[in-house]
């Protein structure tokens, strides 16, 4: 979700349309994440045979790695409706209660970014999730009273950039807890030559390589890198995405050969440049790039950390070594 925020609302509801034609249905499809999809694949099989609703689940990680996804396909797998919401969508209990309603024994409600769902529709949660019920006031002054609801079993499926950032009550009412990890280059390199086909693209291995390797380990990044490339591809060349024509492309568009796109190179440059090498609070960080505190917590460090570029300290933010070299400055070592 590098540059969602800049987007504008048509070319947002594109990429929306782009992730929907490519999204695979089966966990048979779903490629990478491993670990996840075997655990999964057990947990649904078994809710299955005994009839019951699938417990729920939380799915966290760095934006971009599948979580929506995921919540469609072991829906899909469980054969049930899903109902989908965002935490920031739902103002009041009310919007919850409306949905929790609409719920048939066995769904799956979907709450995207479950952290920011506020306090009064959380607590709601509490009691659903727990004994599928909710009491909740109906009416105002002296008419108030307290209704009493029973609900269907159902799964409540959350996802979230950060598990951290969710109640230790709500965290604790997720019988499945699912961390997304980066993806491996060859698994992007498979979901990408599957997109290029679903789009009648013909791309060189070498080159589904190339953006798979500079795709920063995101679905969704290689998914609109090729996109993006295969414009390239089509205006300057045959239209086959060939490893020159990637490289080409990628380069057009700002992405490294590390895969680190403006805003990476930017932060780390940062660091560098104004405050050698850090350490640096992230407040000071975040308002230097001209980004969210949120939005550098959750999309750009994790990848940074993971690489072995960034390095969190007590006192702030450090660019290491292995960040000065990328950026041909020498290092010298100093006291965090
Ligand atoms: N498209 C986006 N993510 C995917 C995944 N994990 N597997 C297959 N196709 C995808």
């Amino acid at each position: 979700m590098t540059t969602d925020h800049l987007l504008n609302g048509q070319a947002e509801e594109e990429e929306e349309n782009l992730e929907m034609t490519l999204r695979p249905t089966r966990l048979e499809q779903y490629i990478g994440q491993d670990k996840v999809k075997e655990e999964l694949k057990i947990y649904i099989q078994a809710a299955r045979q005994r009839q019951e609703a699938l417990d729920h689940v939380l799915l966290y990680g760095p934006p971009g790695l599948g979580k929506t996804t995921l919540a469609m396909i072991i829906a899909n797998e469980l054969a049930v409706q899903i109902h989908t919401t965002s935490g920031p969508a739902i103002e009041k209990p009310g919007d919850l209660v409306m949905l929790l309603n609409e719920l048939a024994p066995g769904d799956v409600l979907f709450i995207d970014e479950i952290h920011r769902l506020p306090r009064v529709a959380e607590e709601l949660l509490y009691s659903a999730m727990e004994d599928f019920y909710i009491d909740i006031m109906v009416g105002s002054g002296a008419e108030a009273h307290p209704v009493h609801f029973t609900l269907p079993p159902f799964t409540l499926i959350g996802a979230t950039t950060r598990a951290g950032m969710l109640s230790a009550p709500m965290r604790d009412r997720f019988g499945i807890i699912a961390r997304m990890q980066y993806y491996e280059t060859a698994d992007l390199e498979k979901i990408i030559t599957r997109s290029a086909a679903l789009f009648d693209c013909r791309i060189a291995s070498s080159g589904a390589v190339e953006i798979a390797r500079r795709s920063r380990g995101t679905p969704r990044i290689a998914n609109r890198l090729l996109k993006r490339v295969r414009d390239f591809a089509e205006v300057i060349a045959d239209g086959v995405i060939t490893l020159p024509i990637a490289s080409k492309a990628l380069e057009i568009l700002q992405v490294d050969q590390a895969g680190l796109d403006i805003t990476d190179q930017k932060l780390l440059r940062t660091l560098i440049e104004l405050y050698h090498g850090g350490p640096v609070g992230l407040n000071t960080l975040a308002a230097n790039i001209a980004e969210e505190r949120e939005t550098v917590e959750d999309m750009y460090e994790p990848y940074l950390l993971q690489i072995g570029f960034l390095k969190r300290t007590p006192r702030g933010r450090m660019a290491t070594s292995k960040a000065y070299t990328h950026f041909g400055y020498p290092f010298l070592e100093t006291e965090e």
